[in-house]
């Protein structure tokens, strides 16, 4: 059986805290043989600017570079509010995904039934979702030169940022959203705003174009991405893949997020091009909640997106769909039983610590094993 080096950077904040969780359960797949991993700590984010003044190595990038897998907790925190932009937490993160070119961010939104009630929206709304947002991840705005900001002279500043794609981005991207539509439920949404921007415009022709050749046989819609953020909170069981650029796709995804009761609870993944001589491809997996630094500390965190986005390195990375259905099982299962940390609780559940929450998930996984 393979061996799965793993880069494990649990960064600040309720980081450390969730990965312990992470780790908890890699221990055990690999003292069990049911999976072989090694593990590497590393430091990012604010954590790592404290010990070099940078917000991630050169050594720990080539780390990266050689891991099967990246698990990443969280960065940031009032902290690091005045550090060199260059140096700020979250630039050790996009470093991350520029150099390990990460271009695919896979955020599945699910709602799981006993949490319909954790969610802000109503139950009918959310119960049952099941959505999945592809989100481009290393261009648009976030990436494009010019980034300045520069003095006028007359007391004024200006500054710009630059929102640009070339095809072959919007192509790929879009290929890994069709693919993922024709394992689901076949129906995939483009969003942009082609009304006002050439970037939007451009976008749509090409996510139309890669459909008209390659996925006829999915059923494509393209909605602005306004009045798609409203109908994902409207009636979000119209959509099933959902694919978007780097912004709106920062933005639909924490929306998303609250359908499903609590931003605490969604994984994600971050996908390379598959190397074509070594059927490979680089990955990263992080919650999509932040480093949460009011609660650091306390044990109030919830594990399930960190525990999750792991489950999204079995299934993605190691071909191991089956042990990420028992994970998700397992979840399931802890959550049907009333388990509940501070962020999803609600009146008749037990109120349970990250560790505690962690441990059940793993007493659930051992007899789903058994
Ligand atoms: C996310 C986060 C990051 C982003 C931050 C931490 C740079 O919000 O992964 O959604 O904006 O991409
Ligand atoms: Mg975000």
């Amino acid at each position: 059986m393979a061996t799965h080096k793993l880069l494990l950077l649990p960064g600040d904040g309720i980081g450390p805290e969730v990965m312990a969780e992470v780790k908890r359960l890699i221990d055990w797949l690999d003292a069990q043989g049911i999976a072989h991993f090694t593990t590497e700590p590393g430091l990012v984010g604010g954590s790592a600017y404290d010990a070099s003044q940078q917000s991630i190595t050169d050594a720990t990038m080539a780390m990266a570079m050689a891991a099967d897998a990246v698990i990443f907790g969280a960065v940031g925190g009032p902290k690091w509010d005045s550090v060199p932009y260059d140096a700020r937490p979250e630039a050790g993160l996009l470093r991350l995904r520029k150099d390990m070119a990460l271009f695919a961010n896979l955020r599945p939104a699910v709602c799981y039934p006993a949490l319909a009630d954790a969610s802000s929206l109503k139950r009918e709304v959310v119960e049952g979702l099941d959505i999945m947002i592809v989100r481009e991840l290393t261009g648009g705005v976030y990436f494009g030169e010019p980034k300045t900001i520069t003095d006028l002279g007359n007391g004024q500043k200006r500054a710009i940022d630059t929102q640009v794609y070339d095809t072959y981005e919007i192509e790929r991207i879009a290929r890994v959203a069709f693919d993922l539509a024709r394992k689901r439920r076949n129906k995939l949404t483009s969003m942009e705003k082609r009304n006002v921007m050439k970037s939007g415009v451009l976008w749509n022709e090409v996510v139309t174009q890669v459909h008209a050749r390659e996925y006829k046989d999915v059923q494509l819609e393209h909605q602005l991405a306004d009045s798609g953020g409203m109908n994902l909170v409207k009636w979000p069981k119209q959509f099933d893949v959902i694919v978007t650029d780097n912004l709106f796709g920062d933005m639909l995804s924490d929306i998303a997020a609250m359908l499903t009761g609590s931003l605490g609870m969604l994984p994600s993944a971050s996908l390379g091009e598959i190397d074509v001589k070594t059927k490979k491809r680089r990955s990263l997996f992080e919650p999509v909640h932040g480093s949460a630094p009011d609660i650091a500390g306390t044990g109030a965190a919830n594990p399930i997106a960190m525990i999750a986005s792991f489950g999204m390195a079995l299934r993605y990375s190691f071909d191991m769909g089956e042990l990420a259905d028992k994970l998700d099982a397992a979840i399931a299962a802890v959550l049907a039983k009333g388990l509940r940390t501070a962020d999803i609780k609600s009146e008749g559940t037990i109120a349970v610590n990250t560790t505690e929450m962690g441990e059940a998930i793993l007493k659930e996984l051992q007899a789903l094993h058994a």
